[in-house]
């Protein structure tokens, strides 16, 4: 079966990193068209950066890298290095990537693609300025979109940046609106899946011993990372975010989830960006999204370990 073709758009952020490594670590599952970059847990000229390093660590400087919106559609940009780091990336030593940057603004690149390729599936893992701007301005790209996976919202969880909101949403509400009522299928991976698959010392150290530059750079940066959200919560890991949407794509069976409606909060100042998740079908609004609301946190960890121990040794 051919790879399936795919567009991550993300804003790294350690857990975005990581996301990245497994699609590159499953060139025959997913093919991948772009990296698409957006403003998010740091300002964008250190995400664009940040994932071209990502490119460099795994030996794809093949793979084109887009820097897109700097500012979400309507509300001023909101930033996360007192979890990230000044750098986005803590955790491991940065340098200047070899993978060059793309001319291209990222929207023009998600447009002219999904123009001329069928079956594309979006990966969001930061705000959804880019892919809300590319469907705003040029809403036929949606018919060659097969799904969109995001990493977004919360429900039982509860938020992580506002009392009611999660950060990606929170960070440009208005695109989100866009994006979850576009009217294509999306699988919505929120905190309430993510807060299921921490990464606890045990997991971290696994990955460390695969003694591979990708799974060094990953054990590095998941240390770093563990030290806000283990204190926040209480908990043994931290959340793993973003890398449950490419683990959706490789083993869906990992996850289960459930059609309904999801309604992004764009007016209200006390809960800009959360998301009512109407689980229980109490309203009639239509079932615009699959809510992930379990997974196999073993699994999943199994799976991102085995994956980043394909990468070679250096
Ligand atoms: O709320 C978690 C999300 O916000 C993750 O995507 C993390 O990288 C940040 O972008
Ligand atoms: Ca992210």
């Amino acid at each position: 079966m051919a790879p399936r073709p795919i567009i991550i758009d993300c804003d790294p952020g350690q857990d975005d990193a990581v996301a990245l490594f497994l699609a590159m670590s499953s060139p025959e599952d997913v093919g991948i068209l772009g990296i698409t970059t957006v403003a998010g847990n740091v300002p964008l000229e250190l995400t664009q950066r940040n994932a071209r390093m990502m490119c460099d660590i795994a030996g794809r400087p093949e793979i084109p890298v887009f820097a897109g919106c700097e500012k979400p559609m309507v509300r001023d940009a909101i930033t996360a290095e007192y979890i990230h780091g000044d750098t986005g990336i803590d955790g491991m030593d940065v340098f200047e990537p070899q993978t060059p940057l793309q001319e291209r603004h990222a929207v023009d690149f998600i447009v002219a693609t999904l123009l001329a390729t069928e079956n594309v599936t979006l990966i969001p893992t930061g705000p959804l300025s880019n892919i809300g701007t590319a469907i705003d301005r040029h809403p036929e790209i949606l018919k060659n979109v097969s799904e969109i996976v995001i990493m977004g919202g919360a429900m039982r969880e509860g938020g992580n940046r506002s009392p009611s909101a999660e950060f990606n949403i929170l960070a440009d509400p208005h695109a989100a609106n866009i994006v979850l009522n576009c009217g294509r299928p999306i699988t919505l991976m929120g905190l309430d899946i993510t807060h299921q698959v921490l990464s606890t010392r045990d997991r971290v150290a696994r990955i460390r011993e695969l003694d591979n530059p990708v799974a060094a750079a990953t054990a590095g940066m998941l240390s770093f990372f563990h030290r806000y959200d283990t204190k926040k919560y209480g908990s043994q890991g931290t959340p793993l975010h973003d890398p449950c949407t490419v683990a959706y794509l490789l083993k869906p069976e990992f996850f289960k989830t459930k059609a309904c409606n999801v309604t992004v909060e764009t007016e209200s100042e006390l809960t800009m960006g959360h998301t009512a998740v109407d689980f229980w079908h109490v309203t009639d609004r239509p079932h615009n999204v699959s809510w992930a609301y379990e997974v196999d946190a073993e699994g999943f960890y199994e799976l991102l370990t085995e994956r980043l121990g394909r990468f070679p040794l250096s």
